[in-house]
């Protein structure tokens, strides 16, 4: 079972001083190129494509800005997720482990701290979330969602997100169900539960697509995705479509290093890479199509963000017929894509615990749960604006909001740009065009000499971009030259 994860010697690292052996015993990996797959697709796949993407493709130019996000998938998210699958799986090791190999003693260990720091960052606040999509499910299945007018569609989110106890139950049991998974190991659950509910997810859309399709707002829907409005294009909106390339395809924070380095020596990870980006994208405009068919269905503004998923969704599908069971399928497919997300985000730091710090798995799992609980609860009990925590604020934001915004506007481009610069400027090429082509089976030559002329010469531009403009540099330089 383990044979393709035993006996891994890795000999070609003189260039870092010496040859450096290896061999580590029945280490777990996926099972197959398809597992990889579904495992990698679980992670990118998540709440953003539920709240974020549609929304903002709608409101930022339709078709003209779903240009600019492709052109960044191809010149950034597919080139840094290319090189995190390389050290993953060439390594075979976590995210601290796998840099330690390929630079010992070398300041570039910092993309693994870079990388734990942003998972935890973004598992803090996205556990609250998935709590709440949880308790939705919960309610739906209560029928709770019978006739929802503006009003009480408000006063169900309100009672949801005020605490203290609810909010935070519901977080302990997404906590809860995200552990389990991750404890009961990489095939066996991770591989196990991504292959399984993957398809699940993508019937489940199916189902909200063919019922949009009824809809009068299906044609609105289509017009608001996809009209070509080429005005709306501006630097801020090129550099959103930046941002959230990054924030979907779970990039520049490890989770595609470590679930790389489980990734069979027989994968095309080029491949893969590709595969993933396209279907997330087909995932969140289905998405966009199901839910803005019933918003406009009802002469609706769309909205975005937790607006949107949880006040506008309840009330437009329960007006429709089935509308009760139709939320219910809904809302189990946002569990399900915020459940396999967060797994992918954990498993950063799991496997961090447990190889590099010698715990067993099941220990790393209740470490983390632990500390995801410790500090993502102060995250849930300030999204209420009312509460004491509420009123707390760090740079005008709360710490809900913090920690959303140095995970996904500081660590993640730091993450990417540091990633794009070591494997394009430190390794050495033919390493990584052996391992792309996996020892030259695969014929990919004229790619990888593409994929790497993009990653040292355009990727770490581009992200530089990204990077001043969350910090409101390139904001200021934009609106200074117009
Ligand atoms: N890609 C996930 C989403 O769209 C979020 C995520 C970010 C998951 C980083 C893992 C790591 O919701």
């Amino acid at each position: 079972m383990h044979q393709l994860n035993k006996n891994i010697f890795i000999t070609d690292f003189k260039v870092f001083g010496g040859v450096i052996m290896e061999h580590k015993k029945g280490r777990e990996g996926f099972s197959s190129g398809i597992a990889a797959f579904f495992a990698t697709l679980g992670s990118a796949v998540g709440l953003g494509n539920i709240w974020k993407f549609p929304y903002v493709v709608g409101e930022n130019g339709g078709a003209a800005f779903l240009l600019i996000y492709f052109i960044c998938i191809i010149f950034i998210g597919l080139p840094v997720m290319i090189s995190e699958f390389y050290i993953g799986r060439k390594t075979r090791k976590n995210v601290m482990g796998a840099l330690e190999l390929l630079a010992p003693k070398r300041k570039w260990k910092s993309i693994g701290i870079i990388s734990m720091l942003a998972s935890y960052f973004i598992v803090f606040f996205y556990s609250s979330v998935g709590g709440w999509v949880y308790s939705y499910v919960f309610k739906a299945i209560k029928g709770d969602f019978y006739e929802v007018t503006s009003k009480s569609a408000q006063d169900e989110f309100v009672r949801t997100i005020i605490g203290p106890i609810p909010p935070i139950i519901w977080q302990v049991v997404v906590v809860t169900v995200v552990s389990l998974i991750l404890a009961l190991g990489v095939k066996n659950g991770i591989e196990r539960i991504t292959k399984t509910l993957m398809p699940i997810l993508f019937i489940l859309i199916l189902i909200c697509d063919i019922k949009a399709l009824t809809l009068p707002g299906v044609g609105d829907s289509f017009k608001f995705l996809f009209k070509v409005d080429f005005s709306m294009l501006s630097g801020s909106v090129i550099l959103m479509a930046m941002g959230l390339a990054f924030f979907k395809l779970s990039l520049g924070m490890g989770c595609m290093m470590t679930y790389g380095s489980y990734f069979t020596k027989k994968d095309n990870m080029m491949g893969t890479a590709a595969k993933v980006a396209v279907s997330d994208t087909i995932v969140s405009l289905l998405v966009g199509i199901a839910v803005f068919s019933a918003v406009f269905s009802f002469e609706m503004k769309p909205s975005s963000g937790p607006g949107l998923l949880f006040m506008t969704v309840p009330m437009v599908f329960s007006k429709l017929p089935f509308g009760t069971l139709l939320l219910l399928v809904f809302f189990i497919l946002a569990s399900i894509a915020a459940t396999t997300a967060m797994t992918s985000m954990c498993e950063v730091v799991i496997a961090y615990y447990s190889e590099q710090r010698g715990m067993s798995r099941r220990k790393a799992v209740l470490l983390n749960a632990v500390i995801i609980l410790g500090i993502g609860v102060f995250a849930t009990l300030s999204a209420d604006a009312s509460s004491l925590l509420g009123k707390f604020t760090i740079f005008h934001m709360r710490l809900f909001d913090l920690f959303d915004f140095i995970s996904s506007n500081i660590l993640l481009p730091l993450g990417g740009i540091l990633i794009a610069i070591f494997v394009g400027y430190v390794i050495p090429k033919e390493d990584i065009k052996k391992e792309l082509s996996n020892e030259g089976k695969l014929k990919l030559d004229k790619l990888i000499d593409a994929y790497y002329v993009i990653l040292r010469y355009v990727t770490p531009v581009l992200v530089f971009v990204v990077f001043l403009s969350s910090l409101g540099v390139m904001e200021k330089l934009i609106k200074l030259f117009s």
